[in-house]
């Protein structure tokens, strides 16, 4: 089929390169030139593990393409929509302008027959609306709602491999024509045996947000669950341990630490209590306001914790703070705790020498005003405090030998609970995680 996809960031390019893979012929669609350069290129904007590869094995075969100009998208049967949709400025809602834009540049230069199909996660009721606009300016564009489950860091395997489809189409019938031309689109997909669900708009629109706030109170409650284990001497990854043994709870984002952050998960979850409120239902989301609030007091008690092993003062301080990204295998910083983390410790007087794999220059756009650094030796040098706040592989597996020649205190913060507690202990260190004694 001959695809196009509007919007290049993380969604979007990732998903051009895959619908390519899967033998479509695929233009990506960006206004930004810089990243449609990168990408003609071969070379990902951003940090995801695979997408290289892919980007040039897809460009090799001639099946896939991009421009920064809308009208090579006109002659494609498929539109998939995958621009951003950030939170509004001084607000909780989502910012729609991008995709309020891109369905209507498209609707114009679209063919008759065609079908525009949104994966950005937006507010219940938005897709209707956009087929109700595009239907009085034109006739024979079907809109189409198939949200996107990828996580960053697997962003390739999630899409070329997801563990469902969503097809929302206007009917909510098996029936609708738009579910013959998807089961097109993922035809190699599907015959992995890969479950699809056709449902009605508002439904798919919900599904998206519903599994992101789950994600998100499943962080939150194990959060809670390290705060009540901190007064009492329980220790949280044996409790999540303990019930996650228990196949309707499950042991997956039971991880105690820092908290939650990145491009979605936050902003989706306010933008979902925005949404409730305009629907007069803010009661049934009240429980998402404490979700982010328990998100919210880990940053500032990581902060506290840390002064408290400092001896009470930050000030004059040196700290190392491995890892800046929102979570391993990303260079995102958006909304990342650790970052956050960063910047408290540096205005509360402490010297901060930030490092992490990836995310270096996008840290030091954010925050310009903190140290950055190339290795965790230098970001070691006279610490006195050693912070892990994003669990990369290569922070998780540091032996207090490793440490010890470089740093002045012995003193290390684990942010995610992955250090290997019991060595650095035997070893003299001060050891505090989260939610454990
Ligand atoms: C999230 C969802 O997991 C995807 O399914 C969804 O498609 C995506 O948002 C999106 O809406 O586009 P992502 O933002 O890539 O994916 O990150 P996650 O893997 O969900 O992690 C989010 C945050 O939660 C990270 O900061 C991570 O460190 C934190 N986390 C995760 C925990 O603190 N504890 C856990 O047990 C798991």
């Amino acid at each position: 089929m001959k695809i196009s996809v509007i919007g290049c960031g993380y969604l979007g390019a990732v998903h051009a390169a895959s619908m390519a893979k899967l033998g479509h012929t695929v233009v990506g669609i960006d206004v930004d030139s810089a990243k449609i350069a990168e990408l003609k290129a071969g070379r990902a904007p951003f940090f995801e593990p695979g997408l290289p590869e892919l980007l040039l094995a897809a460009q090799d075969t001639g099946n896939l393409s991009f421009s920064t100009d809308f009208q090579d998208a006109a002659e494609a049967d498929v539109h998939f929509i995958c621009v951003g949709t950030p939170q509004r400025v001084g607000e909780n809602a989502a910012d729609l302008t991008y995709v309020n834009a891109a369905f209507t540049s498209v609707a114009e230069l679209a063919k008759e027959g065609s079908y525009l199909v949104g994966k950005s996660t937006v507010p219940v009721g938005t897709a209707l609306r956009l087929q109700e606009e595009i239907r009085s300016t034109r006739d024979g564009i079907t809109v189409v709602w198939n949200p996107e489950f990828l996580r960053e860091g697997h962003a390739v395997k999630d899409t070329l491999h997801p563990d469902r489809l969503v097809y929302g189409v206007e009917s909510g019938l098996e029936s609708d024509a738009a579910v013959a031309v998807l089961d097109e689109v993922y035809a190699q997909t599907l015959s992995e045996g890969t479950p699809r669900l056709v449902v009605n708009f508002p439904t798919a629109e919900l599904v998206k947000t519903a599994a992101n706030s789950f994600l998100a109170t499943k962080i939150s409650f194990v959060n809670a669950m390290a705060e009540l284990c901190e007064l009492t001497g329980a220790d949280v990854t044996s409790l999540a341990d303990a019930i996650g043994r228990d196949d309707r709870i499950g042991r997956k984002f039971l991880n105690a630490g820092i908290g939650f952050g990145g491009g979605c998960l936050p902003k989706d979850i306010r933008a979902f209590n925005a949404r409730a409120e305009e629907l007069g239902a803010d009661q049934a989301l009240t429980f998402l306001r404490e979700i982010d609030l328990i998100n919210m007091r880990r940053r500032s008690r990581a902060v506290e914790v840390m002064r408290e092993m400092l001896g009470g003062s930050l000030i004059g301080k040196n700290i190392a703070v491995l890892g800046t990204a929102f979570k391993p295998e990303s260079d995102d910083v958006r909304d990342s705790p650790a970052l956050s983390i960063a910047q408290q410790l540096q205005l509360q007087g402490a010297t901060v020498k930030v490092t992490d794999p990836e995310a270096i220059n996008n840290s030091r756009r954010r925050f310009p005003e903190l140290s950055y650094v190339e290795t965790v030796e230098e970001a070691l040098a006279k610490a006195d405090l050693v912070a892990v706040l994003t669990e990369w592989k290569q922070y998780r597996d540091l032996t207090p030998e490793d440490l010890a020649p470089h740093t002045r205190g012995r003193v290390i913060f684990d942010g995610r609970n992955v250090i290997d507690s019991k060595a650095f202990k035997a070893a003299g260190w001060t050891y505090q995680g989260v939610g454990r004694s």
